[in-house]
């Protein structure tokens, strides 16, 4: 157990780049990990050698199959503290999000709540379920930045009358950490179902699903967590599971599919765990990669990690402060602040154009640059972006 009050030494960034990341060297900064981070190197010898196995038929072995999933749960459990029985290993996150709105019961009279601006896939499933007459979905304006407005979505929980609440843990247009424990409380206390997007969290920032009591959290693994496209996972709390059948059925849902020597006996008996999500056959080379680069994550510390991303964005958000024509979008309190850094500086457009065009990697959202720094990140990367922006002549 290491010992809290003794620092964490800062990630050495170079030699973690020579050995996960070598591709960043020799390039302009990459600061879009709210986007697509790269793979590390150990996820994709992963899949390499599992594609490997693959070509050579003969190679493949038992351990390529059923425990390489067991893996990735276990990897994924541990990021969020639950048990990896209540992991289900999903596509991406807008399959997590259908998952808890498809399958959480919801009384009738209960709403839906989420704020406004919030990434679509924490939006239109919900409106899939008003689509169908099975709930009203309201929606909570925001403050004047765009972030989410806690005292008045936490009024709305304390109405009694919310089936589900579902919230970004961090947002992805302003960077807005949400406290999930106070919601967590909150939701618990009025028996409304707790739903998270953590994607724009997992990896660098922690998340304790028990701590926070969330219900369902929904992620993919191609943001933080540095892992392949079309891998990612949800959590679903223990006590529900047996509590929801899956709206989508895979025949490895089912008990009686479990010895393919004899798998036509069909019998209608779920499996127990949250695996009752997960719908046929997987990717397993990619799933076998998600492995790889979560384990990568949480060996580096997920806080050690947060402390590191926190640190790169600093010089930033100072020389921002001193600019007067700057509007730092994200909360930059310790609390509320994430890895997304977002901003507005003069015309942000053209501010954004000039980035671009000195390849510097980030995004423009919603009128404001977002700038999303992770651990292969260096100083001289955000020094980088400075010195870009510093020179308006040049926009
Ligand atoms: C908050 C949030 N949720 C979800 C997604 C992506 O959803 P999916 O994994 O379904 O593609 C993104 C970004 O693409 C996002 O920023």
């Amino acid at each position: 157990m290491p010992d809290a009050s003794i620092p964490a030494a800062p990630i050495d960034v170079r030699a973690l780049r020579e050995r996960e990341f070598p591709h960043l060297d020799g390039h302009p900064p990459y600061l879009n990990a709210a986007s697509v981070a790269p793979l590390p190197e150990r996820a994709r010898a992963a899949i390499d050698a599992h594609n490997a196995r693959r070509s050579a038929v003969h190679q493949l072995r038992s351990d390529d199959f059923e425990p390489t999933l067991q893996r990735a749960r276990a990897a994924a459990a541990r990021l969020v503290n639950a048990s990896p029985d209540e992991i289900a290993l999903l596509p991406n996150t807008s399959y997590g999000i259908n998952l808890a709105a498809q399958c959480l019961p919801l009384e009738e009279g209960r709403r839906i709540v989420v704020s406004n601006l919030e990434f679509p896939a924490n939006v239109y499933p919900w409106v899939q379920v008003a689509k169908e007459g099975r709930a009203r979905v309201d929606v909570v304006p925001t403050d004047a930045l765009g972030r989410p407005d806690e005292d008045r979505l936490l009024a709305e929980i304390a109405r009694g009358d919310v089936g589900i609440f579902g919230l970004s843990a961090v947002q992805f247009a302003t960077g807005w950490n949400a406290d999930l424990e106070k919601f967590g409380r909150a939701c618990r206390e009025h028996g409304t179902w707790f739903v998270v997007d953590a994607i724009q969290a997992l990896g660098c920032i922690p998340v304790d699903v028990r701590a926070a009591e969330i219900d369902v959290l929904a992620t993919a693994g191609h943001k933080w967590l540095c892992g392949p496209f079309g891998t990612g996972f949800a959590y679903v709390r223990g006590e529900l599971v047996e509590r929801m059948e899956p709206r989508v059925v895979g025949w490895t849902a089912l008990e009686s599919s479990a010895d393919l020597t004899a798998c036509v006996r069909y019998r209608w008996e779920l499996v127990e765990h949250a695996r009752r999500f997960e719908v046929g056959t997987q990717a397993w080379q990619d799933v076998a990669g998600f492995t790889g680069s979560v384990n990568l994550l949480l060996e580096t510390g997920i806080e050690r990690i947060r402390d590191h991303v926190f640190a790169l964005i600093d010089p930033l958000a100072a020389w921002l402060e001193a600019q007067e024509d700057a509007t730092i979008v994200s909360p930059m309190e310790a609390a509320r602040r994430s890895g997304v850094f977002c901003f507005r500086l003069g015309d942000t457009e053209r501010a954004y154009a000039a980035l671009h065009r000195a390849r510097a990697v980030c995004s423009l959202r919603e009128g404001a640059i977002r700038i999303a720094p992770h651990l292969y990140n260096t100083a001289g990367d955000i020094g980088r972006v400075m010195e870009i922006l510093e020179r308006r002549d040049g926009w």
